[in-house]
């Protein structure tokens, strides 16, 4: 969603928070903007509705404005549609102050009408620019101090007015040699401070290549900064001492290396993420160590936990239903799944026996944290399962088991689904473990079993070129349906999400047991059935399904195991892929599935790494 970059230092800021913004795109935008103090003093500021392009078209051939302060922004509308007027940074009336914020302030309505009869005028249609007006009405009463202080003093006052959720920058030409930052709620903030140049932003990846080395803004604090460094306090003034934290994450990660698009990178990559995440978390008999990690979890605790409900959204959700049938089929507990999107107006029944296990890959999706929220309140222990160091799940979660996938830039995730069901065997298998629910040796089994699934993935990925062969015989269908029995039944509805959300082709993923009970309707020759149909448990039962659909002339495609001439023998085409357990097959299975939605995509010409309409992290509700 909307993106925040500062930039103060002895170069021009602009090309730079360009740079930094074009890091940020990934989030999902419609429209950008700069705001910079120049050599004269004097607030110039840019805007442009669309993408990034359009902004630095509109710099380059006639706005060229430069200056060694700057802020700016990418805007993901929710109040006012997407155009120049409503993208930021807002400025206020005498436009010596310019504001860009993240989030939304949702008592803006009133404030406007206040701020209107105060003579205020106001140029867009956001709940946004009513910051920057509240706080030139804050300046203008005045106060002690330097400048410097007097502009904090009004920010503070200014934040006391505000209700939401949010994360805001502000610079003000009556003192260039300071930017100024808030945050309220799930929005983050990072600063980096390298050689005389400070760096703020959003998110980690849109400075990695200036710094890596990031101090991480909590909830409720300001950052004042300068060339030289910057003043962390809370929204009182109080001191906040905070070292940066190093990001491990290599800046060239967040880059494409010689694939076409992020999410093929990002596919591909995933053997090594597996690796990444399992590393040091098995010991040499094939045990499970996650005791250090989640030591603020008690070992009695996870004894005698009653009950496990899983919540996320999308993909992590997806990942999260695999590891609802792993943990009842290693623990023998009750566990049950819950759309955080859902959780606030669901009446979850939570007590303090339950564990709440939070899949989140940004650790910044409003929902889920609402949802954290609520099971902490209602006495639940919460387990976060998350990719993003420090985010807003990881302080609200009782303990985080990080899933170690490295930034995720296309939209769609892939190599995150595969971390997050990877960190879901890890904990099954650490609680069958604690809980004597299962054979020790059947645990080091999957243990040792799931360390071999890279090398797998790594023989799968070279079918891509065969993959895309089939995708050409269905870039143009209307609507596609995937199937999956048990441990599949998530797969299923990863690889539809993955299809619809970048192809635009309408998909749906089901049990295949229930389309007889509706879905079936809906066949015909031009609608593909894409069945998951490896060893196990429901091999021949979804067999039996893709027959009934067969019957009703739908192209069947089919991912099945190496060798199965059943299958080949009726499949219009086949995924083969190796024979695993059935508990680790989800992870080979979406392979095809990830490599399938992208080359339909991309044939299509579609823009795959930021799809129309979404955004990579969904912080409004
Ligand atoms: C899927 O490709 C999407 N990126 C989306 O469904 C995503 O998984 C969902 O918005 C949850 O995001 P989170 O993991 O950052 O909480």
């Amino acid at each position: 969603m909307c993106g925040i970059v500062g930039y103060i230092g002895q170069r021009d800021s602009v090309p730079i928070i360009l740079d930094a913004l074009a890091r940020l795109e990934y989030r999902g935008y419609d429209s950008s903007g700069v705001a910079v103090i120049d050599a004269n003093g004097e607030l110039l500021g840019s805007k442009a509705e669309g993408k990034l392009a359009n902004l630095t078209a509109r710099l380059r051939d006639g706005e060229h404005i430069s200056g060694k302060i700057g802020i700016g922004h990418t805007r993901w509308a929710t109040h006012g549609r997407p155009s120049d007027a409503n993208a930021h940074p807002h400025m206020d009336c005498s436009r010596r102050m310019a504001v860009v914020h993240n989030g939304i302030i949702e008592n803006y309505a009133v404030l406007r009408d206040r701020l209107l009869e105060q003579g205020h005028t106001f140029t867009s249609e956001t709940d946004s620019e009513v910051i920057a007006h509240l706080l030139e009405s804050n300046c203008a009463a005045g106060g002690d101090g330097t400048v410097t202080e007097r502009i904090e003093a009004a920010l503070r006052a200014t934040l006391r007015e505000l209700v939401g959720a949010y994360a805001l920058g502000v610079i003000c030409a009556d003192d260039p040699e300071h930017l100024f930052f808030a945050r309220n709620g799930a929005s983050p903030l990072v600063a980096g401070h390298e050689n005389g140049e400070v760096f703020v932003a959003s998110d980690t990846p849109a400075i990695l290549q200036y710094t890596r080395k990031q101090l991480i803004v909590h909830e409720g604090e300001m950052l004042v900064v300068s060339a030289n460094g910057w003043k962390l306090t809370d929204y009182d003034g109080n001191p906040v001492h905070r070292q940066a934290t190093t990001i491990s994450w290599d800046p060239g990660s967040a880059e494409k290396g010689g694939f076409k698009h992020f999410m093929l990178k990002e596919i591909f990559e995933q053997p090594t993420v597996i690796n990444e995440t399992l590393a040091g978390r098995i010991d040499e008999q094939g045990d499970v160590r996650l005791e250090a990690e989640l030591d603020s979890i008690s070992e009695d605790l996870l004894r005698s936990i009653s009950k496990i409900s899983i919540t996320g959204c999308g993909t992590a959700f997806n990942a999260g239903m695999v590891g609802m049938y792993l943990l009842r089929s290693l623990v023998r507990v009750p566990v049950e799944m819950e759309l955080a999107s859902e959780f606030r107006y669901g009446d979850p029944v939570i007590d303090h026996g339950a564990l709440t296990i939070a899949m989140s890959q940004s650790g910044e999706t409003a929902d889920t944290i609402e949802a954290v929220r609520i099971a902490k309140g209602a006495g639940a222990t919460v387990l976060g399962i998350c990719n993003r160091l420090g985010s807003p799940l990881t302080r609200v979660a009782d303990a985080t088991l990080f899933t170690r996938g490295g930034p995720e830039i296309g939209v769609a995730a892939t190599k995150t689904y595969v971390s997050q069901v990877t960190a879901m065997i890890l904990f099954s298998l650490y609680l069958a473990r604690l809980r004597g629910t299962a054979p020790l040796e059947r645990l080091r089994e999957i243990a040792k079993n799931t360390s071999l699934l890279p090398a797998a993935i790594d023989v799968l990925l070279n079918e891509s070129d065969s993959i895309r062969a089939v995708a050409k015989s269905m870039r143009k269908a209307h609507s596609v349906l995937f199937m999956g029995r048990y441990v599949n039944v998530p797969t299923a509805l990863e690889g539809a999400l993955k299809l619809k959300e970048i192809s635009y082709i309408h998909a749906e993923g089901y049990p295949a047991g229930e389309m007889k009970h509706g879905p079936i309707a809906l066949l015909d020759s031009s609608v593909p059935v894409v069945g998951i149909a490896t060893d196990g448990r429901v091999r021949e039962k979804i067999i039996s399904n893709l027959m009934e659909c067969k019957a009703r002339e739908a192209p069947i495609i089919v991912v099945a195991n190496y060798g199965d001439t059943e299958v080949a023998s009726f499949a219009d085409h086949v995924f083969w892929v190796p024979k695993v357990d059935e508990m680790l097959s989800p992870i080979l299975n979406i392979i095809p599935l990830q490599l399938l939605a992208y080359h339909i995509a991309d044939l299509e010409g579609k823009d795959v790494d930021q799809p129309r309409n979404l955004a990579k992290t969904v912080t409004v509700e």
